[in-house]
């Protein structure tokens, strides 16, 4: 079975109504993503924080999966898939996707001050100062902030290195180790970038670029590819 390794950024949920990072002129959500985005920000104001990611979560259980999530599903159907996202939504599961890596955590998870291996589901709920793990420690979101490790980046990146299929989706490859990923893939991988606007995406060899919204590149490259 061919092995197809998909990474994702906020532009393949963007039309499921949640904001991306970088396209309203740097502010997400009428923050600095430096502000409610990194560790520095959470030291500074954690309930700030607390009600930021409380907001984003309750978006979350809002929304619906669009047309590029389940179309990435089905490819599941003839190929080993592997969606590495930047994304801590879980459109990509609720869409139907099986293997899912988050590199920037889960909204809908939650994450111990005092232990970091400490997580607990906590689904759409709120997360307030005085929610604390079993040993008295603050809860935080599960969330890799600007500032702390990628601690799944050395496994996505094994992963990209046997990828037959590369596909890129929606993210303006803006962050690293991210956006380094792609050059774990093969030479000889085809690849894939869908993005209705230009992106850096340096110097890969034999990119296949698709000018178009997730919404409906996404649909068409993976009726191209169950067809091949
Ligand atoms: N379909 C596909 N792509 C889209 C769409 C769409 N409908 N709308 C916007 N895009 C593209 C934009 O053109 C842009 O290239 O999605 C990309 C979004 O880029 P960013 O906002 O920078 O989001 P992302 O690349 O995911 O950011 C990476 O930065 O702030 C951190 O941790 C955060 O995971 C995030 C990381």
């Amino acid at each position: 079975m061919k092995k197809i390794v998909i990474l994702t950024g906020a532009g393949i949920s963007a039309e499921s109504g949640i904001s991306t990072f970088r396209d309203s002129d740097g502010l997400w959500e009428n923050y600095r993503v430096e502000e409610v985005a990194s560790i520095e920000g959470w030291y500074a104001n954690p309930k700030l924080m607390l009600d930021f990611y409380n907001e984003r979560r309750r978006q979350v259980e809002k929304v619906q999966p669009n047309a590029a999530h389940k179309a990435l599903a089905l490819l599941e159907q003839k190929y080993d898939v592997t969606v590495i996202t930047q994304n801590i939504d879980n459109l990509h599961e609720r869409g139907g996707s099986s293997k899912v890596i988050h590199l920037h955590g889960e909204i809908t998870k939650a994450q111990s001050t005092g232990d970091p291996f400490w997580t607990r589901d906590i689904g759409y709920n709120d997360l307030h100062i005085g929610d604390c793990d079993d040993h008295g420690y603050q809860l935080r979101p599960f969330i890799v902030w600007f500032g702390e490790a990628v601690p799944e980046i050395e496994r996505a990146a094994k992963i990209t290195t046997s990828a037959d299929i590369l596909i890129i989706i929606g993210t303006s490859l803006a962050v690293y180790p991210a956006a380094g990923l792609m050059n774990y893939a093969p030479q000889n991988c085809v690849k894939y970038l869908i993005d209705p606007k230009a992106v850096p995406a340096g110097g890969i060899a034999h990119l296949n670029i698709i000018r178009e919204k997730a919404g409906k590149g996404v649909p068409e490259l993976v009726d191209k590819l169950m067809n091949e």
